[in-house]
């Protein structure tokens, strides 16, 4: 197996400081491909609570490098739309689609300029866990006006959970996450994800959990297959900045893993 050297320009925030940039350009620049919290696992149930088929219009927020792009685009969508506010993501996402249906726009969620109600499904995962409140509900209402009656709505994100939770365990967690992420990690408790959802006028119908296991073991090689699994280990033994901040990450991931969990919601219009 060739360890390829961490200069691939592509890539987004090729040209960030290991030291500086947000945690999940970091894993991407390592290699990793699925940046969220509860893996392909929690992907698969998104995606089959949706249940895209071929008369579909699909909207993904937030791509990222595209592994769920790709899982998508296998159900043969009528058309496929990536709203990606990074250029060099999107960039790569072009690479592998076809034809005038199927594009990636570079573009913020919260105001993508798509027609009302030009969507049957929207999904975005880990990314509305990185806004604030406000961010929060302006994406999801966004959501909701380009999505067409009984249109689907599904998010993947970071949840709180725990009877010991208390609002200075909850602001404590979303600070020390901030800090070793470099971006604002604000998860919510299910009833408040649930909320957010039916404050803009949705009904949700699934809700599912799994383990906040990202930069564990068994999940990574699940997730990646175990020549990527592999390669980002090697990566991460030459760079000592890297190495750093990914067990920093992960240091901080198992400090609360009694109070993180990846969720799931489905929800209609
Ligand atoms: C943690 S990554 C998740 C990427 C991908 N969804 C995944 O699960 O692998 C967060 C992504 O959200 C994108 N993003 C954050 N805020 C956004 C916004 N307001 N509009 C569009 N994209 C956004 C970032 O550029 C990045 O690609």
């Amino acid at each position: 197996m060739s360890v390829k050297p961490l200069s691939d320009e592509t890539l987004p925030g090729a040209k960030l400081d290991v030291i500086k940039m947000p945690g999940h350009w970091l894993l991407a620049r390592l290699g990793k491909r699925v940046l969220r919290p509860g893996g392909l696992e929690l992907t698969r149930l998104l995606l089959a609570a949706l249940n895209i088929g071929p008369t579909d219009r699909v909207v993904e927020f937030a791509p990222g490098v595209g592994a769920t792009a790709k899982l998508a685009l296998m159900r043969n969508p009528a058309s496929y739309t990536g709203i990606e506010r990074d250029g060099a993501a999107a960039a790569r996402i072009r690479n592998y689609l076809h034809g005038a249906t199927q594009r990636c726009l570079v573009g913020q969620a919260e105001a993508t300029g798509l027609e009302d109600g030009r969507a049957t499904v929207v999904y975005g995962e880990a990314m509305l866990t990185m806004q604030t409140d406000f961010q929060k509900r302006r994406i999801i209402a966004e959501a909701y006006r380009i999505l067409e009656r009984d249109g689907r709505y599904g998010i993947h994100e970071l949840a709180l959970v725990g009877d010991d939770l208390t609002s200075e365990l909850k602001a404590q967690i979303q600070k020390d996450l901030a800090l070793v992420a470099h971006v604002g990690a604000r998860p919510l408790t299910a009833d408040e994800w649930r909320e957010h959802l039916t404050a803009a006028g949705f009904t949700v119908l699934v809700v599912r959990f799994a383990p906040m296991r990202l930069l564990e073991p068994v999940r990574f090689v699940r997730d990646e297959g175990l020549a990527v699994s592999l390669r980002f280990v090697f990566r991460l033994a030459r760079d000592r900045d890297a190495r750093r901040r990914v067990l920093a990450m992960r240091r901080v991931f198992r400090q609360y893993r009694n109070n993180l969990s990846a969720i799931m919601l489905m929800a209609v219009k």
